[in-house]
């Protein structure tokens, strides 16, 4: 995936979140110097599998297992302190050591108690159906010049100035949903006082790491959150999370220039899932709903929530496609496929008798939608061996084919299971 011209790489997730970005990114950081993550927060949960082992990531970005590898977290990340040091602390439980490869940017903000608080107590977040992490109450304070930044806990009276407004503004809305639990200053001050020392330690102006990394020729992932329809702009709004998933956002949120990113991969599964609330056209009904959850293991990794699936959505995809301008797909979970007698394709959706071909910005469109489907025959036996695409069945190759084609982007990895091993990587050398 990287040359001398390719030196960055944007993993970015082109469906619904979950698309199996945590593997990619852990397969290709074998040949990067860093990854960085540059939106979202612990809402993420990114799967990888080394050997029997399984691991999640929600903050940390899925370069870590390599220890070669310098990971870090950017400025358009949300960041919870205490989930983040847990995480690294069952990371050093399985014997992966951070020390000195794990940065934090000092610009990002801060998920302060009251943000969780707000997010749990919201029915505007019940209905989205949010993680419940405080991201969007986070990504409000930080628009609303009122956030906490890791480097404002340098400065004990500028922090407090901050709390006092964040509290205020918490207690306000509390208020006003009906919640009978109130933030408090001193206790805030308190809790940031106990994560304030092991955090600095990590804090790091990493936009200017990674420009001078890139200057010496290092190869830099850049790991996204969620997928592109819950992006905030691009999403299928308001069912969307609350920052920039799509490749612009890795820029920004990476705190490195639009013009140092060289390339971007779109992970997508073989079929689609969602979790929360929104419009999902191709969603199965029973009993395929439960037949095609128990087949992938659908269920969240960050929630364990149940993801609602359906089959390949092409207009999304190809949607994708365009707004991140991928010039590279990886799909995932072909295997989950492998028992089917048939399967579908989403091309366009008919709407009182024309067929759309281009995903709407209003949804109010999809409401009365039927997908238009094209079915292919399934092929019946088991890829999670196959290591190169001349292995793969016939039927399994005019399906991934025909994705292609219609999300008008190569194909250039696939996988075949939750193991790093089980990869067919379309470039020499990628896997
Ligand atoms: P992410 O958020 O995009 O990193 O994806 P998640 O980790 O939330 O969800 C993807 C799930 O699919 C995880 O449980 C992975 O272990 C699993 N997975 C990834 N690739 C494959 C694959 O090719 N086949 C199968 N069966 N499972 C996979
Ligand atoms: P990864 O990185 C799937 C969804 C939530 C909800 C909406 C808003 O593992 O792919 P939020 O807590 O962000 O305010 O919730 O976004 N969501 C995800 N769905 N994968 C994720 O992350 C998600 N992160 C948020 O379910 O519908
Ligand atoms: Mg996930």
């Amino acid at each position: 995936m990287f040359d001398a011209s390719r030196r960055t790489l944007v993993v970015v997730g082109a469906q619904w979140g979950d698309e199996g970005k945590g593997k990619l990114v852990d397969v290709i950081a074998e040949r990067a110097d860093w990854v960085v993550r540059y939106q979202g927060g612990a809402n993420a949960g990114h799967t990888v599998h080394i050997g029997d082992k399984k691991v999640v990531l929600h903050q940390i970005p899925s370069g870590i297992m390599h220890p070669g590898v310098r990971c870090a977290i950017g400025n358009g990340v949300v960041l919870d302190p205490e989930k983040l040091f847990s995480e690294i602390d069952g990371l050093v439980r399985d014997g992966i050591d951070v020390t000195g490869r794990l940065y934090v940017s000092e610009r990002a903000h801060l998920v302060m108690p009251y943000h969780k608080l707000m997010d749990g107590a919201s029915t505007a977040s019940k209905a989205i159906g949010t993680t419940g992490r405080g991201i969007g109450p986070t990504y409000e304070d930080k628009v609303a010049r009122r956030g906490v930044r890791v480097l404002d806990l340098r400065n004990p009276v500028r922090l407090r100035t901050l709390v006092e407004a964040g509290v205020a503004n918490a207690n306000g809305r509390l208020a006003l949903m009906n919640c009978d639990t109130r933030a408090d200053v001193d206790e805030t001050m308190v809790a940031l006082a106990q994560i304030t020392a092991r955090l600095l330690a990590l804090a790091d102006d990493v936009g200017l790491q990674i420009h001078r990394a890139l200057k010496t020729g290092a190869a830099v992932l850049l790991e996204g959150a969620q997928g592109s329809m819950l992006d905030i702009d691009h999403g299928t709004y308001p069912y969307v999370t609350s920052s920039n998933t799509t490749a612009g956002g890795a820029a920004i949120g990476a705190g490195i220039a639009p013009t140092a990113l060289h390339a971007v991969l779109g992970v997508v599964k073989a079929y689609t899932t969602r979790v929360g609330a929104g419009p999902l056209p191709t969603e199965f009904g029973e009993p395929m709903q439960t037949e095609m959850r128990t087949l992938g293991n659908e269920f969240g990794a960050t929630t364990g929530r149940p993801r609602r699936c359906g089959w390949f959505d092409a207009v999304v995809v190809r949607f994708a496609a365009r707004v991140n301008g991928l010039t590279d797909l990886a799909v995932t979970k072909l295997d989950v496929l492998d028992t089917l007698q048939r399967i579908a394709i989403c091309t366009g959706y008919m709407v009182d008798g024309d067929v759309h071909t281009e995903f709407p910005a209003d949804l109010a469109l999809l409401e009365h939608a039927e997908p238009v489907y094209e079915w292919y025959e399934g092929w019946q036996q088991s890829t999670a061996d196959c290591r190169s695409l001349e292995a793969l069945p016939r039927n399994a190759r005019l399906y991934l084919d025909r994705i292609e084609e219609l999300c008008e982007t190569r194909i250039t990895f696939v996988s075949v299971g939750t193991r790093r091993d089980q990869m067919i990587g379309m470039e020499a050398g990628v896997v």
